[in-house]
């Protein structure tokens, strides 16, 4: 097979960027090692920035977000047992959607399918050679049989455990990390969601957060020890533990149900710099891993393939590599403001048990700040609902 982009990962990241070239008359093959079916079964955040809405306009997929999605213009932080709305739209003029990523996902799937472009599923051993020339190859086997695909670029949209930054020799990339010393424990449920906006809320048993996916469909989390068994977890003991952690007036709104998934999710801080590597670009998760504080992850990776589609554009349209140059420079910029960010509002918000009862005095100093100054929260909210895009 011959086409100008191998795709790598049919997570969001490569749909999405699939989507965008395809938009600009740029080839591109995807190769996925799951079924589609595995894709859409992985519960993730569900908090889309205007900047992301966009581009899935840009990609021809923004009719159903804007019939389905939820406009939020604010949230709500909750400590010391009341509830403190932060304005996005008074503050910054903005707004976030609330739309699952395995919405996002469909619907990126369902135009992929409907203009009949090429996605390999359940393609096993896949391997990435010759990135550092301008005829990178990638193989890999479907049904026993092997194939071969060249081509002009790779992105490398495999997430976090993908074969693109594992190929890259260890000398020529450098990491940083930093792991929590917790995890979120995760419920899905059909039940209406207890408020109107998110809540996110400080308690002295530890963080939790009410989301949702639609009018209809909650989402909910409680900090949970790192190395906890969601075996543990029963629904009424999550219910229960959920409903400590809230205020008064939003505990006793909170609709219980069967769970329709429930799973533990590690909270992480990673870059892997720089994120080009010859004719081999990094995206998405397979360059960076935020804490889900914030909902930045699939913002982020939408932002990549954004500028890896214009640099895309700017090679074949304009015969400019400028684009490809700035890549890596340009992603990190934003992707280690987000960084800050995520890290800064998981900081604020969960218990941290080495820090003390000084840690925590701090975290309510900041807190009632965030709160009470103007500054403070247009800080948050200006975050919150994304940075431009350079
Ligand atoms: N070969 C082919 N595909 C692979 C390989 C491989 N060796 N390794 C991983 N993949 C696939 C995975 O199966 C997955 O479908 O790459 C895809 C990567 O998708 P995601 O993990 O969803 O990552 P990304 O598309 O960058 O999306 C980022 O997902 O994890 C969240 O918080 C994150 O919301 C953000 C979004
Ligand atoms: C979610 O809906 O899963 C979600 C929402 C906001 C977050 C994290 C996760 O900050």
């Amino acid at each position: 097979m011959r086409t100008q982009v191998a795709i790598i990962g049919a997570g969001p990241a490569g749909l999405l960027l699939g989507a965008l070239l395809h938009r600009s008359g740029i080839d591109a093959v995807i190769v996925e090692q799951r079924s589609a079916d595995y894709v859409l079964g992985r519960i993730r955040a569900g908090v889309l920035e205007q900047t992301t809405v966009d581009l899935l306009e840009q990609a021809g997929v923004g009719e159903r977000v804007h019939a389905e999605g939820l406009r939020h213009d604010g949230t709500e932080l909750a400590f010391g047992g009341g509830l403190h709305r932060i304005d996005f739209n008074a503050l910054t003029g903005r707004h976030v959607m609330v739309y699952g990523q395995t919405e996002v996902t469909r619907d990126l799937m369902a135009a992929r399918s409907q203009a009949a472009l090429p996605t390999w599923y359940e393609a096993e051993h896949v391997a990435i050679a010759d990135y550092q020339s301008a005829h990178p190859r990638v193989t890999f086997e479907k049904d026993g049989v092997r194939h071969q695909i060249e081509c002009d670029f790779i992105a490398g949209c495999d997430g976090f455990h993908g074969v693109c930054r594992a190929s890259v020799p260890p000398a020529a990339i450098t990491a940083y990390e930093k792991v929590y010393p917790f995890g979120w424990l995760g419920v899905l449920a059909d039940v209406p969601p207890a408020t109107e906006e998110l809540v996110y809320a400080s308690h002295e048993r530890g963080f939790a957060l009410c989301s949702q996916r639609s009018r209809t469909r909650s989402r909910y989390y409680v900090q949970c020890a790192s190395d906890d068994d969601v075996a543990r977890w029963s629904d009424d003991a999550f219910w229960d533990e959920l409903r400590r952690r809230l205020p008064d007036e939003v505990a006793e709104r909170v609709v219980t149900g069967p769970s329709i998934e429930k799973s533990i999710a590690p909270l992480r801080s990673f870059v892997a710099e720089p994120m080009r590597f010859g004719s081999l670009f990094l995206a998405g998760d397979a360059a960076h891993i935020v804490p889900p504080t914030g909902a930045k992850g699939l913002n982020l990776a939408a932002a990549d393939v954004g500028y890896l589609a214009q640099a895309m554009r700017e090679h074949y349209g304009e015969r400019s590599d400028a684009g490809i140059q700035a890549y890596s420079q340009r992603c990190l910029s934003r992707i280690w403001k987000a960084e800050r960010f995520s890290w800064w509002f998981t900081s604020l918000m969960h218990r941290f048990p080495e820090a003390g009862e000084f840690g925590a005095r701090i975290q309510r100093a900041e807190l009632d700040y965030l709160v009470g100054s103007k500054a403070a929260s247009t800080a948050l909210a200006e975050n919150y609902v994304g940075l431009p895009l350079a």
